[in-house]
Order: structure tokens, then C-alpha cells, then sequence
């Protein structure tokens, strides 16, 4: 009975985590105050939603090893999205249209219909003519036993499309209606196709989102669109767009053509390590992104998942972001405000002259919070360098080049295992100051800059020595108008 083989796939997953986390869990590379797997593997966040008064995360999770594999959706629950709680995975491969050896449960969203929580999800299979992805139903009442739609798949590709290239639906309501847009792919050029349903099971064809003209990608992971102040955004993780794998566009849509046209196209994230970002929107209105910070081996600056498959896990979420629209139509990440709940111990330094002399920015914490206001019409150094998780022999260096209005982060010297650089335009949107809101967890740094306008987020597998942060300048002195540190504790 197919709804019994998933029962049982789910029983035999959860068993194999209960008898193996208690050794991963003691990895010294474990994020503290990052959404992570309690074992094995773990990429896209999948249908975050917040349902009967708690946050729900979904992911792409392989249990059974420190590697991608045959995908479940892993499932954790939270009042505050710091302290979580794991539920056994919601979803497993068990069906022939979902049970692909080297695919099973792809990405996909939640939404709640009639008090009822629906996972929306790509199943993916190949019968022998080929890899065929498809979209699938499952749904829950107590939203941690979902039975799988007797049904699926609802949606195949439509006609002309590559069936290996259609997959992580992204669905919303609007005006008794549901919408869906896929990731697809035409003529070896990406497209977000987009679908209309009035109960979530039947879906028809509606227009092509958006597309590529060849400068974003030939294939689109996770598209995810939303309103928000009254413009659009679109998500997208392009394959083939070269070093910009987290894009966003803004613009307008019209739901009575399925158009959206686009004026503004950023970078969500501008580090190594932040990818396939979801978004949700919670009861207190915010709309809120998490990514996946890692990437994928076909990326050009990818090196490999980092060394914790040793400690039999890989793969955290980025700190989860609010999304705000500027006035200029550009977007701004801001972590949110949950995490200054965990702020313990700061200190707080203003109007200090800092040269090229390392200045020692924190104590030496595993887990802390960096914010700077670097004061840009007293400053004559042409670079300021932060440089983060060091000893003696390591650091990760966040370079901003004030003389060539860029900035780079550079982790060839992170953790002896890391390597390659990113740079970004140092935008200057205010001339007299150049805020910074860093954030320093077990393996990973995370760079907020100009007022959150632009970030870069990067892995670092450090040693159990690597504490120290400094600052220092190059030709020239750096003011800083305020230095404060924070330490971040998750307390019980
Ligand atoms: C993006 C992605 C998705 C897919 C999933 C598979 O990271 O490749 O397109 O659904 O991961 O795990």
C-alpha cells in the first residue's frame, strides 16, 4: 500500500536519526544559532509558513548520510525561530512519480486551505526515458502527518518544456484563488511559468512569469514571488548565470495577464554561501527570506560542501532575513529582530581613530554580533579590513576598498580549507556614513552593509582558536563612530 510505504520510510528515517544524532550533535562545527539538521544532510528550506501559532520549517534533508541523496522534507517547529523543535520528516519518497533514487521529495511551499496544511512539492522519477520532475500534493490536519494526494501529480510540464527542468512550486492565495509558478526551462533558457487553481488540485496554465533572455540563466531553482508594498518581487536561484546565483527582481504584475515586468534586478546575496531562498509572511506581516548556505558544484566559485560531513551533517540556513523595499525599488535584508533576544554580553566603543595597527574588535567569541559606523568624511584610509576568525594562522577578510568603492570578501586564508574571493560595488548610498552589522556564528559570517542594502554571507570551517576579530586601515586612518559587540547566546 503506497501510503504505507511512506509510513514506514518516515519510521525507519526517524529511527536512524534517534540512533545516530547524539554523535553529530557534539560536532564542534555546529552552528549555534543557526537553523540546522540534527544529522545527515540538508539543502533548500521548503515551505516555511507559520500554522496554528508556530513557525514551520521544511527542507530538503537526507537523514541516512552527510550527502545529497534521495530527498525527504525535514520538518522542525518553533515559537520564536531560534529554539527549535524536530518533528520526524513530513515527506518521503515512496511513490513511482517521487521515488527517484537520486531525486524523491524535490523543493517546494506550504499553504494553509480550510485549516488544513498542504505541501506543495516537486516529485521526480525516471521510468527508464529519462528524468521527469512533476508537481504533488500532500496534506496534513495536525501538520506533522501529511498522506500524499491519491491524485498526483497535478501538474506535468506543458507541452514544449523539459520535463527534467520543472520543479519547486511556489503557491499563494489571492482573491479565492491559488497560484503557483514553477522553475522551467524553454529552449535552454529559464523561465517561471505561472499556473491558477481554485482548490489546489486542479491547475491551469496561466503566462510566463518572467523569463530569461540568455544574461539570467538557462534554468531557474525555486522561483518565489510575492508582494510587498505594493510591488513585486521575484526570487530566483539561476543556473548559468555565472557568480549571481541569488537574484531578485522587483516591478509589477498583473493578475489578469500573469505579467510581470521588472525594473530593478539585484543580488539577494553577494557572498559564497547563501542560495534557493524562500520566502513567508507571518502574523505580524513581515515577509521574511531563508536560504541554504552552501552551494551547488556546478557553481563557478563552488570548492565542495565543506569538512563536517566528519561530523555526520552539512548544510545550516542562513540567519533568517526580512525583506524590505527601499524607495529606489532595491531591497534591504535585515536579520530579525528575534535574534537581539539572544544578545548576551556587548560593549560599546565610539569615535575611535583606528590605523594600521589590527585594533581588537571582541572578545574572543564563538558566536558574537559586529556593528560599526565607519564615519566616510573623517576617514582618509583607502581600505578599512575587518578581519574576522582568526588566530595566528587564518582569518576571513572582509576588505572595503573606500578608494575603489568595493568591497571584497576574501576567504583564501578562512580555514585552510576554503577558498576564492567576492567582490561587490560599494554602493555609498549615504556619503557620510558606512554602516556594518556582522555576524560571526561556529562556521559561518554573515556581512550586512550599507544599511543592510547589501550582504555577503560566507562558510567558515574554523578552528576551535580561530576567536579574534580585528579591524585595521590601509593609507590612512578610519574613524568609527561606533563599535559595538554583542555576544549571542541561545539559551534554553
Ligand atoms: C535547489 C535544488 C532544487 C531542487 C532541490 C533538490 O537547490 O536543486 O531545484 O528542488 O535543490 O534537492
Amino acid at each position: 500500500m503506497p501510503a504505507e510505504l511512506m509510513k514506514q520510510k518516515i519510521n525507519h528515517a526517524q529511527e536512524f536519526i534517534d540512533s545516530h544524532k547524539s554523535s553529530a550533535l557534539k560536532g564542534h562545527w555546529r552552528q549555534q544559532f543557526h537553523f540546522m539538521p540534527e544529522v545527515g544532510w540538508m539543502n533548500d528550506p521548503n515551505g516555511m509558513i507559520e500554522y496554528h501559532g508556530k513557525y514551520h520549517f521544511f527542507y530538503q534533508y537526507n537523514p541516512f548520510t552527510p550527502f545529497w541523496d534521495s530527498m525527504y522534507w525535514g520538518h522542525a517547529v518553533s515559537d520564536d525561530m531560534i529554539h527549535w523543535e524536530y518533528l520526524p520528516p513530513a515527506l518521503a519518497p515512496s511513490e513511482d512519480y517521487d521515488n527517484h533514487q537520486k531525486g524523491g521529495c524535490f523543493s517546494g511551499s506550504a499553504i494553509e486551505k480550510d485549516g488544513r496544511l498542504f505541501l506543495i512539492y516537486t516529485g521526480t522519477y525516471n521510468n527508464g526515458d529519462g528524468f521527469k520532475q512533476v508537481q504533488c500534493v500532500a496534506y496534513s490536519d495536525d501538520g506533522i502527518h501529511f498522506a500524499k494526494y491519491e491524485g498526483n501529480p497535478v501538474l506535468t510540464a506543458p507541452e514544449g518544456y523539459e520535463e527534467a527542468n520543472f520543479r519547486d512550486p511556489c503557491v499563494w492565495e489571492h482573491e479565492g484563488n491559488y497560484y503557483m509558478v514553477c522553475g522551467a526551462s524553454k529552449d535552454h533558457l529559464a523561465q517561471a511559468l505561472l499556473f491558477k487553481s481554485s482548490d489546489l488540485f486542479h491547475w491551469d496554465f496561466v503566462n510566463v512569469l518572467a523569463e530569461s533572455y540568455g544574461d539570467l540563466g538557462y534554468m531557474w531553482e525555486c522561483p518565489d514571488f510575492f508582494e510587498l508594498d505594493g510591488r513585486y518581487v521575484l526570487l530566483i536561484s539561476p543556473m548559468g548565470a555565472g557568480n549571481r546565483t541569488a537574484i531578485y527582481l522587483v516591478g509589477d504584475f498583473d493578475y489578469n495577464t500573469g505579467k510581470f515586468t521588472y525594473v530593478i534586478n539585484g543580488n539577494s546575496d553577494n557572498g559564497f554561501d547563501f542560495y534557493a531562498p524562500k520566502s513567508f509572511k507571518d502574523h505580524k506581516g513581515r515577509r521574511m527570506v531563508v536560504a541554504w548556505a552552501n552551494e551547488w558544484d556546478w557553481m563557478p566559485r563552488w570548492k565542495d560542501w565543506g569538512p563536517t560531513y566528519k561530523e555526520n551533517w552539512c548544510g545550516s540556513f542562513n540567519l533568517i532575513r526580512e525583506v524590505k523595499l527601499n524607495k529606489d525599488n532595491t531591497l534591504s535584508f535585515l536579520p530579525i529582530e528575534e535574534y537581539q533576544a539572544i544578545r548576551t554580553e556587548g560593549t560599546e566603543r565610539t569615535f575611535l581613530e583606528v590605523s594600521d595597527i589590527p585594533f581588537t574588535i571582541s572578545e574572543e567569541r564563538q558566536a558574537c554580533e559586529i556593528q560599526a559606523v565607519i564615519d566616510l568624511t573623517s576617514s582618509d584610509a583607502l581600505q578599512v579590513v575587518f578581519s574576522l576568525k582568526g588566530n595566528n594562522e587564518y582569518h576571513l577578510d572582509l576588505i572595503l576598498d573606500l578608494e575603489h568603492q568595493m568591497v571584497t570578501l576574501d576567504r583564501n586564508q578562512a580555514d585552510g580549507w576554503s577558498r576564492g574571493e567576492t567582490h561587490t560595488e560599494l554602493k555609498k548610498h549615504d556619503r557620510n556614513n558606512l554602516t556594518l552589522d556582522i555576524f560571526i556564528d561556529r562556521s559561518s559570517v554573515e556581512v550586512f552593509i550599507e544599511d543592510y542594502h547589501t550582504v555577503l554571507s560566507s562558510n567558515v570551517f574554523a578552528a576551535d582558536n580561530q576567536l579574534k576579530n580585528t579591524v585595521y586601515a590601509v593609507g590612512g586612518t578610519c574613524r568609527l563612530k561606533k563599535l559595538k559587540t554583542f555576544q549571542m547566546a541561545v539559551g534554553e
